[in-house]
């Protein structure tokens, strides 16, 4: 894989129940700023054709749908979701080698080819929800062995908290890309997440792209809120020459 740009480094994710206010926020966004994230909740309501007006407005679009099916359904849907013109896209890789490796060869195959990346373990999960799906061991120990597989049935990256990046990086190499979820700036509201980071912290510990929703959708000014995340990333990558 040729890396991608970095920048932008923040992922706004868009969680609204309705389009309005979605919409509302993006035309206070720029797409050299920021890119955007489009998950269940929104693309049940609105559709393809709500991520396709976020495209048409310049953005790159992760649309965050987690396939997890038999090796040529997901494949089918990861070309449906390329033919939408978005920039990433996701999977389980629990769904296994063959699934993620149908993916890879179907996606090579497509006219456009969006980053393809794969969620390991919840972090919503603890020790005891994945030994009653029988996991055995520790979540860190489950990423790790995904990370690995997901690595070698050719995907991009994967999903992970910012607190796991740190012990994913050294297994997986330079070239492949961590997305973090969980991120907060130093003085903002938790929300529901619980195991959070700063967005410094994230970089720090080898994140390339950070998804950051609420300390930015919720902002009175979200422009600004982004700005000021973006000011203290770039002050991390200037500390950290492997995040450039
Ligand atoms: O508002 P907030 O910054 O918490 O939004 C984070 C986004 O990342 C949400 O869309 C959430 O669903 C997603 N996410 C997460 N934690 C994960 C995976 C995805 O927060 N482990």
């Amino acid at each position: 894989m040729t890396m991608p740009d970095k920048e932008p480094r923040v992922i706004v994710a868009l969680d609204f129940p309705s389009a309005g206010p979605a919409l509302d926020l993006v035309s206070a966004l720029d797409p050299a700023l920021c890119r955007l994230k489009v998950g269940k909740e929104m693309f049940t309501r609105f559709g393809p054709a709500f991520v396709e007006k976020l495209a048409g407005k310049g953005f790159d679009v992760f649309l965050d749908l987690k396939f997890h099916d038999i090796p040529n359904t997901v494949a089918a849907a990861c070309v449906a979701a390329a033919d939408l013109g978005v920039w990433m896209i996701n999977l389980h890789a629990s769904g296994g080698r063959r699934m993620m490796e149908t993916a890879r060869e179907r996606l090579d195959g497509a006219a456009r080819r969006p980053l393809l990346v794969a969620v390991t373990i919840l972090t919503s999960l603890t020790r005891e929800d994945i030994a009653e799906v029988g996991f055995r061991g520790a979540p860190r120990e489950n990423v790790l062995r995904l990370a690995r597989l997901a690595r070698g049935s050719g995907m991009d990256g994967i999903v992970c908290s910012p607190r796991e990046a740190a012990d994913v990086r050294p297994e997986v190499g330079a070239d492949f890309l961590l997305v973090t979820p969980g991120v907060r700036p130093a003085r903002a509201a938790l929300d529901d997440q619980q195991r959070v980071m700063t967005p410094a912290d994230a970089i720090a510990g080898g994140a390339d792209f950070l998804v950051i929703g609420r300390p930015i959708t919720a902002a009175a000014d979200p422009l600004q809120s982004l700005r000021d995340i973006r000011e203290e990333i770039a002050q991390q990558v200037r500390h950290s020459p492997t995040a450039l």
